[in-house]
């Protein structure tokens, strides 16, 4: 496969119906988890430029930080703490359209405003989360909880 990205401009959903073969293609065939996390993580920010975008793993009763790209970030996250734990808590995806309005956020940066977690679920357990932040209020809608969670949904364990 090539590593090249095409990245398009257009909608959101283009955007995102662009951007999802070509990570079912950087996935394809290659079993290393941190390979596979940090793709996904550096083709979702290329494509759409967000603050921070990246994985938490579940490592006990904390989510470790995994592969990401942007500012460097919290490297620990209790259940139920903050958006991360929250959405690990629940097994839910959380759109926070105001991280200033969410009560426990974990402000790693500054320039977060707003934010969407998505749980990774294998067999009915929450394995780690994709955490996905932006320097604008109210960035994240449903369209982006349902492409994310096909994304997810696409990485082997
Ligand atoms: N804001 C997150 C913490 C992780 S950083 O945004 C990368 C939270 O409240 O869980």
């Amino acid at each position: 496969m090539s590593e090249d990205l095409t990245i398009i401009a257009g909608s959101k959903t283009e955007q995102y119906e662009s951007l999802l073969p070509q990570i079912r293609g950087l996935l394809d065939g290659e079993p290393d988890l941190i390979a596979n996390l940090a793709n996904v993580s550096a083709a979702l920010k290329e494509q759409f430029k967000w603050l921070w975008v990246g994985f938490y793993l579940v490592k006990g009763n904390e989510l470790v930080l995994g592969p990401f790209q942007g500012p460097v970030a919290c490297t620990r996250i209790r259940k139920g703490r903050g958006v991360c734990g929250t959405s690990w808590e629940n097994a839910l995806t959380l759109i926070v359209p105001d991280v200033d309005k969410f009560p426990g956020h974990i402000a790693c940066n500054s320039g977060s405003r707003s934010e969407i977690v998505v749980p990774w679920i294998r067999h009915g357990e929450v394995i780690g989360v994709l955490d996905v932040d932006s320097e604008f209020a109210d960035h994240f809608d449903p369209t982006d909880q349902e492409w994310l969670q096909k994304i997810v949904a696409l990485i082997p364990v």
